[in-house]
């Protein structure tokens, strides 16, 4: 018998596949991480179910990162390069997963090292679908899961990490290998990640009802803190998603938050 959250985040993936993929697309990003294999579990099960309209139709797969590549190999799919992208195409659609998600769909991701790739493809494509399991439905950011990835330049970690400070995180940390291999962990960039913990971020709806998410007192709403990191010289891509497209990507988020019955 399968593990309840495994079957959620299945049942979430095939869910955002049968909303939001087609047959006739031509070019999906593919994101990172342990649920997007049932999302390309789910791809190549709708392939051979609904062949495209058009004999020979080619759909190309844009991975986020050296493991989401293999993902897409090991399902006999076409991946292609962000960068050998023809100039004029926009993806149609971006599947990925995330840490957290709250109630207006922003994400917190990078929890497996990945996001600043994920974030590239995610912002070519026309809609952004997030897959995630109920346990990471939150009405907030930084509910249950701690702290904010944020990908760095090595050599400017140590000021990244004083700025982070100034805005309020309480101990950002240089995300290291556990265990026998020592050092910090480096991304598909050969950059460094530090993993940021702040209070909880407000929604734009806490801003619409007056709340200050200006960051004071280390009170920050979630566009306004990844603006502010984003500004840090060093940094590469903050782990917030924030803003992109919310409605299409509620639906799969949120039909995988239901609890398995
Ligand atoms: C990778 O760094 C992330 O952004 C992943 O998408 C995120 O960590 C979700 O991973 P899981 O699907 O393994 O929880």
């Amino acid at each position: 018998q399968m593990d309840p959250i495994e079957e959620a985040k299945k049942r979430a993936a095939y869910k955002a596949v049968a909303d939001h993929f087609n047959s006739n697309m031509r070019f999906v990003g593919i994101g990172s991480g342990s649920t997007i294999v049932y999302g390309v579990e789910a791809i190549k099960a709708h392939l051979e179910a609904h062949p495209a309209s058009e004999a020979g139709h080619m759909i190309w797969f844009v991975p986020t990162g050296w493991n989401s590549r293999k993902v897409i190999e090991q399902a006999g799919l076409v991946p292609i390069a962000f960068d050998s992208l023809p100039a004029d195409a926009t993806l149609d659609v971006a599947f990925d997963g995330a840490d957290e998600v709250d109630a207006e769909m922003n994400c917190i991701k990078g929890g497996g090292a990945c996001l600043f790739q994920e974030k590239l493809v995610a912002c070519r494509s026309k809609k952004f679908v997030c897959i995630a399991d109920y346990r990471k439905n939150q009405p907030r950011l930084l509910t249950k899961w701690p702290s904010i990835p944020i990908e760095v330049a090595p050599i400017a970690h140590a000021t990244v990490l004083r700025e982070l400070k100034q805005l309020g995180s309480v101990n950002p940390k240089l995300r290291e290998h556990s265990l026998a291999k020592t050092g910090p962990i480096q991304t598909d960039q050969s950059f460094y990640i530090i993993d940021a913990p702040f209070k909880q971020l407000l929604t734009k709806k806490d801003v619409q009802e007056g709340k200050d998410g200006s960051g004071k007192d280390g009170v920050w709403s979630v566009d306004a803190l990844a603006l502010r990191i984003k500004e840090i010289s060093g940094v590469l891509e903050v782990g917030l998603f924030y803003g992109m497209n919310g409605d299409e990507a509620q639906a799969a988020g949120q039909q995988g938050g239901q609890k398995p019955v």
